[in-house]
């Protein structure tokens, strides 16, 4: 027989908002929404208008940071990434850095937990269903505060697999941005999901090793050189760049040669003494196979534990980079 669509009336669609459960809303605790004018903590709330650009065309900007142990790390560096983002594409925020921040910091408190995932999204703006962004009178914020799952220990234990990626590369002008539009890199997580590896990196136009999905790729060279893919062609990732300036003490204490930008093709990376992937969430995960070859012994080096715990210390303990959530 075929299925009756009902037409709810207001009352009928707020009953049913107020039972809608899902097991996976377990997970989010709290979000801002400049669109409300406020917070909500009860997940069926969370929602963005249909006809904000940022849904019906990926029309807008985004950032993710945690907040550990009641500070949220990295901070300045995740919202300095996310006025450059806005401006690639001439969005407004809307509000200044200050009030910005006091949002965030308001949104991880109603959230109640110590440590959380947060995702900050800056929309077009609801205004109409063109691609015309001079249809939306106004910019939007939603800040989002999920349960921050810890990488499992394992994972830095015995390391991580990673392949080639066949996704086209994204163009500087869009891999420079954290856009919210990810088509490549969701499709690269698809690959990596469909080949059984953890990660796929992008290879760019002429050969050389670009990005992961959402991470940041780095290698250890037999000659002790911590390189990375030069940024004009990957997003410049906070992790990463924290971690080049921490390691630049092994550097001066003679214990690596160099840090730096570099063409890094598939070969030189299947040669490196070590392979390392970076992003927010977890910070350095050892790569130990690389498009089915193992990297050095096929186990988790050295040096990549070295920066692990000079990021964990620097996330304990320098105040610079930590912005509590408490007044
Ligand atoms: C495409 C891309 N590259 C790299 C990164 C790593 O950046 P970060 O260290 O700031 O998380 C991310 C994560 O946001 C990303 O989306």
């Amino acid at each position: 027989m075929e299925q009756v669509i009902r037409k709810f009336s207001f009352d009928e669609m707020v009953d049913r908002l107020i039972a809608f459960k899902v097991p996976y809303h377990d997970n989010y605790l709290a979000m801002y929404s400049s669109w409300y004018g406020g917070i909500v903590v009860d997940p069926a709330l969370m929602m963005v208008p249909v006809d904000d650009h940022l849904v019906h065309r990926g029309d807008g900007v985004f950032e993710a940071f945690k907040c550990i142990g009641g500070s949220i790390y990295g901070l300045e560096r995740h919202l300095d990434r996310l006025e450059r983002s806005a401006r690639g594409i001439f969005i407004d925020l809307p509000c200044d850095r200050g009030t910005l921040t006091r949002i965030i910091r308001a949104t991880v408190r109603a959230a109640g937990a110590r440590d959380a995932m947060i995702r900050l999204f800056v929309s077009r703006g609801p205004g109409g269903f063109s691609t015309n962004p001079y249809e939306c009178p106004a910019s939007q914020l939603y800040v989002v505060c999920s349960r921050f799952q810890p990488t499992p220990t394992e994972r830095y234990e015995k390391g991580v697999t990673l392949k080639s990626s066949h996704v086209p590369i994204k163009k500087a002008y869009l891999a420079n941005m954290k856009s919210c539009n990810y088509l490549p890199n969701v499709l690269m997580k698809k690959e990596a999901e469909d080949a059984g590896v953890d990660y796929t990196v992008s290879i760019d136009d002429e050969g050389f090793l670009g990005e992961g999905s959402t991470e940041n790729i780095g290698i250890i060279t037999r000659d002790r050189e911590f390189l990375v893919p030069r940024f004009d062609r990957v997003l410049r990732g906070t992790t990463i760049t924290r971690v080049m300036e921490l390691a630049a003490e092994l550097v001066n204490r003679g214990q690596w040669a160099r840090i730096g930008e570099a063409d890094i093709t598939p070969a030189q990376a299947h040669e490196a003494a070590e392979i390392l992937v970076f992003g927010t969430s977890f910070d350095i995960l050892p790569v130990v196979r690389y498009d089915d070859r193992p990297i050095g012994d096929g186990r988790p080096g050295p040096w990549g534990a070295r920066l692990l715990e000079l990021l964990r210390a620097d996330m304990a303990g320098c105040d610079e980079m930590l912005t509590p959530v408490e007044d």
